[in-house]
């Protein structure tokens, strides 16, 4: 009888309290029920303190990072103070102020409440490599707090996570993933999203999920990301995305901050957007061409290109034969060592070629090495295809790479923070393909029933 009353009770609360109108700063009346996201009101409502503030790679990223941040639409200044971190707060005295740049976005998902926000962004320049800086973004109207940034030093080494698609469940699920990656390797120099961060493209309140799972992780490791077919809708590309990130707009004209190249001096990263790829000629050309040409004469001893739609698939019956034969003779032309992919909700890595009698062949005379990996909690089946040294199903990962010499290696974490798979690529310097070196783990290999 007790336990009834109580139930009783707590559904009426739970009632009363979900359906509450919430009157934002700065907006006119809107229905929203925060309970239905269990995300934090401002976190989908922007004040005039700064929120969703991210750092991301820029084409110099020794001397420069990239910044955004969100507020309402009553702030109408944009600032960056920075300046070398010091032991103690005397660095306040030693500030520089940088302007940034404001673009106001008004967008109403379906079924979703709007969202009127400013969008700021800067680049934070002059810096100097392997030297530590404070920086805070706001104005008079609201300050964020000082974050601590570590800039790389890459004659030493270069390292960074990788992740697949987080996409659902975001802050319940994806969280944990981002914070083990970031707790057992603070130091890394950036991560890079393959695509499907998100599962709906126009959802505010899905973009406000993902920014609450990295929190101050992204305001201090610089992130880059590639656009996922779940960043789309029948061609319409996510509307937040040019607004909340600031990506480099140094690839082909009309796919700013969704194809483009960031330089290390020794080593490229490289954005497609696979989903142009698959649906406009027009765009699978350009990016092509500029492909070529950038890794044309390049000097840079490593690569790394990332794009969300796999060529050699984990997904039983999947094969994406016309993305595959258009690129991957650019990627055996000029040698690229990494290509790190998604979409297929499950986990692979080899190093494979396109023949004749079949393409799923292991090849180690490419000297490409092939991932597909999954962040998220969505889980597909997988195939098992030869070409897969390592597979996995059912488990959520993040992979560590470094690249210092002439050795890049790589470690695939489950989201508990246990290695699941590892292994070296070693460059010769005669121009031969590269030498790999496996280090798989003793740990059982998992498939989706398991
Ligand atoms: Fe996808
Ligand atoms: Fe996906």
């Amino acid at each position: 009888m007790i336990r009834n009353t109580l139930f009783i009770v707590g559904v009426l609360l739970v009632g009363i309290l979900g359906c509450r109108n919430i009157k934002p700063a700065d907006q006119n009346i809107i229905v929203y029920t925060p309970g239905s996201t269990g995300l934090p009101n401002n976190f989908l409502f922007p004040t005039t303190s700064p929120d969703r503030i991210i750092l991301n790679l820029t084409n110099d990223p020794t001397h420069s990072v990239a910044v955004n941040w969100r507020t309402d639409t009553s702030v109408v200044e944009s600032i960056v103070q920075v300046a070398e971190a010091t032991h103690g707060p005397e660095f306040i005295d030693q500030t520089r102020d940088i302007p940034g740049k404001r673009e106001m976005l008004i967008y109403k998902p379906e079924n979703d409440p709007e969202v009127s926000a400013t969008y700021h962004s800067a680049i934070i320049d002059q810096l100097e490599p392997g030297k530590k800086y404070v920086y805070r973004v706001g104005s008079e109207s609201g300050w964020s707090e000082w974050f601590q940034i570590q800039m790389p030093e890459p004659d030493k080494k270069i390292s960074f996570v990788y992740f697949g698609d987080a996409q659902n469940s975001v802050k319940s699920m994806w969280s944990r993933v981002i914070r083990q990656a970031y707790g057992s390797k603070p130091e890394v120099d950036f991560m890079l999203h393959a695509g499907d961060l998100i599962n709906r493209f126009d959802r505010d309140v899905e973009w406000g999920e993902w920014f609450y799972a990295g929190s101050f992780i992204h305001a201090m490791v610089p992130a880059v990301m590639t656009p996922g077919n779940h960043e789309y809708k029948n061609m319409v590309f996510s509307p937040q995305w040019k607004k909340q990130f600031n990506l480099p707009a140094n690839g082909p004209k009309g796919l700013e901050e969704q194809c483009y190249q960031v330089n290390y001096p020794n080593f490229k990263v490289v954005s497609l957007d696979a989903e142009q790829i698959d649906e406009s000629e027009e765009y699978k050309i350009a990016q092509r061409d500029w492909l070529d040409s950038i890794l044309t004469h390049d000097p840079r001893k490593w690569t790394a290109i990332t794009f969300h739609y796999p060529i050699f698939s984990t997904k039983p019956n999947r094969d994406n034969v016309e993305f595959r034969e258009m690129f991957k003779p650019i990627f055996d032309k000029h040698k690229v060592d990494i290509i790190l992919q998604g979409h297929d909700h499950a986990y692979g890595r080899g190093m494979v070629n396109n023949v004749p009698t079949g393409y799923q062949v292991k090849d180690k005379s490419s000297g490409t090495m092939y991932v597909v990996s999954v962040s998220g909690p969505k889980m597909y089946d997988h195939s098992h295809d030869p070409w897969m040294d390592r597979k996995a199903g059912n488990t959520q990962l993040y992979q560590i790479i470094s690249i210092e010499g002439n050795t890049l290696s790589y470690g695939a974490y489950t989201a508990t923070g246990e290695l699941y798979d590892a292994f070296d690529l070693i460059k010769s310097d005669n121009g031969d393909p590269n030498q790999l070196v496996n280090k798989i783990p003793d740990f059982p290999e998992r498939h989706k029933t398991d």
